[in-house]
């Protein structure tokens, strides 16, 4: 005779379905208690970012905010061949130097194989990148072995760095090399 016994073949898969329902019901709980209140309201991110984003306090203002301050250089850059070069790529932030129109603390000046770094990081052929009719690329050390120079000389020993081709342009005038580049 058969053994007398209600099959619970389906036991597992209800404890499965119970643990789901109760992961489902903390999911839902966490997922009310965490949200933030603004998520949704402009699709899937929270739409008080762009308020905190606009919050946010400027740092960086353009050549114009440093040309009244500093007229010497004012000259030399808007002359030379980096007038469209950015003040602040290579000096940083206004707001790190000056707020509310009073300078707060300096910049830092860089100097010696910092400056190599700096000219290197738009100058340096080895960025392929790089649009070369536009940006003039050298290959250290080659450049300055064809000057016949030691090759630690540092670009500002020649270059003007507000104006590269300021000092060049007149030992060219010196020696008498004619040349029209700007
Ligand atoms: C409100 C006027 C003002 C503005 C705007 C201003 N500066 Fe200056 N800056 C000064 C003064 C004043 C000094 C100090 C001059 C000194 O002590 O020889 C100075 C010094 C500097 C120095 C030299 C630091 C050193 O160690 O000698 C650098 C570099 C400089 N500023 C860059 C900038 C740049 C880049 C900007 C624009 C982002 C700028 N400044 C905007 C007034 C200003
Ligand atoms: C290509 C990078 C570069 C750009 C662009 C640049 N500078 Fe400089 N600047 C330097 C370096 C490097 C030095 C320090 C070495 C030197 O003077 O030869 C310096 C020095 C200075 C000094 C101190 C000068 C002194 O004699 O103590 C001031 C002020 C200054 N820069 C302001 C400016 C302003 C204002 C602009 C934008 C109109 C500007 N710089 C654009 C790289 C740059
Ligand atoms: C942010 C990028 C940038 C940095 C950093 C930079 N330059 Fe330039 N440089 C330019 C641009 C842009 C030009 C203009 C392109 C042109 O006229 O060839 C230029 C032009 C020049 C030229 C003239 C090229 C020619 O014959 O027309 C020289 C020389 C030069 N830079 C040297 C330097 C030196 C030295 C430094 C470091 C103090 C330096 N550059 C840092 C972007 C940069
Ligand atoms: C010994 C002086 C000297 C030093 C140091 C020097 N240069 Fe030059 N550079 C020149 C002269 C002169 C020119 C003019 C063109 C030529 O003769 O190559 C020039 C031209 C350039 C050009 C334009 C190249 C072209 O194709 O027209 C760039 C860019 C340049 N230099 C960047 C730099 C950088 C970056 C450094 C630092 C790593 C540097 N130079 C160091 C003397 C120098």
């Amino acid at each position: 005779m058969q053994p007398d016994y209600t099959s619970k073949y389906n036991a597992h898969l209800i404890r499965i379905i119970v643990v789901l329902v109760v992961l489902a019901v903390v999911g839902i709980v966490v997922r009310a208690m965490v949200l933030p209140e603004s998520f949704g309201l402009y699709g899937h991110y929270r739409a008080d970012a762009i308020q905190d984003e606009i919050n946010r306090p400027i740092r960086n203002g353009t050549n114009a905010s440093c040309l009244a301050c500093h007229p010497y250089i004012r000259q030399m850059h808007l002359e030379g061949v980096h007038r469209t070069v950015s003040c602040e790529f290579c000096h940083g932030p206004v707001a790190d130097h000056v707020r509310d129109g009073q300078v707060i603390a300096l910049l830092p000046k860089k100097q010696g194989d910092e400056i190599r770094t700096l000219c290197l990081r738009c100058h340096n052929r080895i960025i392929r990148a790089r649009p070369r009719e536009s940006i003039k690329m050298i290959s250290m050390p080659r450049h300055l072995e064809e000057k016949h120079v030691r090759t630690d000389h540092i670009c500002n020993q020649c270059h003007n760095v507000h104006a590269p081709l300021m000092w060049v342009k007149q030992a060219r005038e010196i020696v008498g090399i004619r040349e029209d580049k700007s």
